[in-house]
């Protein structure tokens, strides 16, 4: 079936739900390398709108992978709960996304609805999300498992404990176990990535980890991150294996260079949960996962690539995992290009996997350069599914060997240059595909500001906004006077905190270069000020009041009367703003920016509280830097 949306005339067509899918992503290179990402961010809008419109049942009725040719598809489709699914069956995609940021999603809800989510369906109402709604919707999602403790409860944050060794040495690798737990980490998992594929190897591993877990009765489990037929291999011979590992994808034939298919993970889970080695649980199974994992193994069907990785975790849910673990970024540039793709893929991954009911941990793991896996890569004379082996049994991260002589250890990444960088490399082939064509720049650290701010900031006459020189002549308009306290997440007042304020003059003028309308301009007018709160937290400014004035490029919609605040203080890392409105305005009502704030107590918190003042009017603005009662604050990008 088609789709289609318009925009300025222009009509975006969509030839089938993949193509919806992978054109309403956010930008991503990976979707850019397979040639089906949107061309334009317009398009990108297109495909966006049109996705909110469609009804969630088009999931079940249009597959984007064809049931004939695909397990995973099979296992979808067959296993969809369509009861569970029920409570949200009429709704559109965007309808379903605001109920998923209503109040009636609540964490009894989801846990509920989980079996009848397809990933489709989660990957689709992901991309009419930005970073923000990911993150409330996700934190609602409760997904709790059990082996030898209980992963998942609200509050808990478990890690997983990776001690490994280049050469799989055992006292090596029980140092660094034993190092890790002192710090509190390996409640998820004490988990290895050997470099060996010997099964006498592995096995001697395993029951070391078995050993130090009995020995000091640490509630963990441990697992040996092998491929699934090395795991089986150890538990035939007798090896007491907790967790089974498997790198899994959301195509039959990506699973099929992994060299696994369902049945085998049947088998595995099956012959790992006989072994009844967890105490409070018998989730036995630790999954990994990450976005362009079927598209580099050439079996994307013309996917995109965060909607594949949702499907992996339809094929991990159905295992009953103790942990899934995406992890994003493992494959190169390439497919997640830069910081923000990554946090991006990081937080929709969270998203969809603990929407799907998956226990999902994440591991950010931008790989800059890997010269060993680009020759993996490079190579035509080795099978994929050889190829996908030998990254897991041999990986510190799949697809990152790890260095094993000097000459392959990479410099520290303080210096960017992308050329001096590779021709430290033995051996390595410049890759264009992989490598940014640009050095890239290395951010200034930031520093403490210190808890005091010198006295002169601030001098007499900062806080009048309406006379350029102390006693000089006054800007035209209704005097006014700004008061307010700033205080904590306590109550307690902020003393010493700087404040700025800036407003335009009573035509509605900015005196800025900048303001280009045609406002009348106030020769008197300075338009801005400064103050530090005294002992009681308390500031206070003269000036007058500001006028409405249009808003150029937006339609030129009026915005109210209004005050910009900036804040500092002690302990505030990146400056506060605000803006301050006068009560009574009309335009308050119709203002796109006042009312973008959705919590009624919360908007009306920024309109100040008219008092009487011998000066002509007085405002009250107090401030709340954190808590429940907090100042709504800009984020500023
Ligand atoms: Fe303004």
């Amino acid at each position: 079936m088609a789709y289609a949306h318009t925009i300025s005339n222009r009509v975006y067509r969509f030839a089938d739900l993949t193509t919806l899918l992978a054109k309403a992503t956010p930008e991503r290179s990976g979707d850019q390398l397979a040639g089906i990402a949107a061309e334009s961010d317009k398009e990108r809008m297109a495909a966006r709108v049109a996705l909110a419109d469609l009804p969630l049942r088009t999931f079940l009725d249009e597959q984007i992978v064809p049931y004939e040719v695909d397990e995973v598809t099979r296992l979808i489709v067959d296993t969809h709960d369509a009861p569970a699914f029920a409570p949200i069956a009429h709704l559109t995609v965007g309808g379903w996304r605001d109920w998923l940021l209503s109040e009636h999603a609540t964490p009894d809800a989801l846990a509920a609805l989980a079996p009848g989510l397809t990933p489709e369906m989660v990957a689709a109402v992901s991309k009419l999300m930005r970073n923000q709604d990911l993150i409330v919707v996700a934190r609602k999602c409760r997904v709790v498992t059990r082996f030898r403790n209980t992963l998942g409860l609200p509050g808990r944050l478990a890690v997983r404990l990776q001690p490994n060794h280049p050469t799989d040495d055992l006292r090596g690798i029980a140092a660094s176990m034993l190092d890790g737990l002192l710090y509190g980490s390996g409640d998820a998992v004490i988990g290895i990535n050997p470099a060996s594929d010997s099964t006498a190897v592995l096995g001697s591993l395993v029951k070391m980890l078995a050993e130090v877990i009995e020995r000091y009765e640490i509630p963990t489990q441990s697992c040996v991150l092998t491929h699934v037929t090395n795991t089986m291999r150890m538990i035939e011979a007798g090896v007491p294996v907790d967790l089974v590992f498997q790198s899994v994808a959301g195509t039959e034939q990506a699973n099929k260079g992994f060299g696994i298919n369902l049945a085998l993970l049947r088998e595995a889970n099956d012959a790992a949960r006989s072994l009844k080695r967890g105490t409070v649980g018998d989730n036995v199974m630790y999954f990994e996962t990450g976005q362009g994992s079927a598209l580099s193994a050439g079996a994307h069907h013309r996917v995109d690539q965060q909607t594949l990785e949702a499907r992996a975790y339809a094929v991990a849910r159905e295992f009953e995992p103790l942990l899934a673990n995406t992890v994003v970024g493992f494959i190169g540039p390439e497919y997640l290009y830069n910081g923000k793709q990554i946090i991006r893929a990081g937080l929709e991954d969270h998203f969809c996997g603990k929407l799907l009911g998956l226990p999902i941990g994440c591991d950010i793991c931008y790989i800059y350069v890997s010269p060993r896996l680009a020759c993996l890569r490079r190579s035509a004379m080795v099978p994929r599914a050889a190829r996908a082996i030998r990254r897991e049994s041999s990986s510190s991260y799949p697809g990152d060997p790890m260095p094993t002589k000097p000459d392959d250890v990479l410099p520290h990444p303080t210096s960017f240059d992308s050329t001096e960088r590779l021709a430290q490399i033995k051996g390595y082939v410049l890759n264009e595909r992989r490598t940014p064509a640009r050095n890239l720049p290395v951010v200034t650290p930031h520093q403490t500001i210190g808890p005091f701010y010198p006295h002169h900031l601030v001098r007499p006459g900062d806080e009048d906004l309406a006379a350029c020189d102390v006693g000089g002549p006054r800007a035209e308009g209704e005097p006014m006077e700004i008061v307010g306290t700033i205080t904590d997440l306590s109550g307690k007042p902020v003393a010493g905190a700087l404040i700025e304020v800036w407003t335009a003059n009573a035509h509605g003028k900015y005196s800025h270069p900048a303001d280009h309308s045609s406002q009348l301009i106030d020769p008197n007018f300075k338009g801005y000020g400064r103050a530090i709160t005294g002992p009681s937290g308390t500031y206070r400014f003269v000036g007058i009041k500001p006028g409405a004035y249009p808003n150029p490029g937006y339609d030129n919609w009026m915005r109210p009367p209004h005050v910009h605040f900036s804040v500092y203080a002690a302990g505030v890392m990146h400056r506060l703003i605000t803006q301050m409105y006068f009560p009574g305005e009309s335009l308050n009502d119709i203002d796109p920016i006042l009312n973008g704030i959705e919590d009624l107590a919360a908007r009306a918190s920024l309109i100040a509280i008219d008092e009487k003042s011998d000066l002509g009017r007085r405002y009250r603005f107090d401030i709340v830097l954190q808590g429940e009662a907090e100042t709504q604050f800009f984020i500023e990008r």
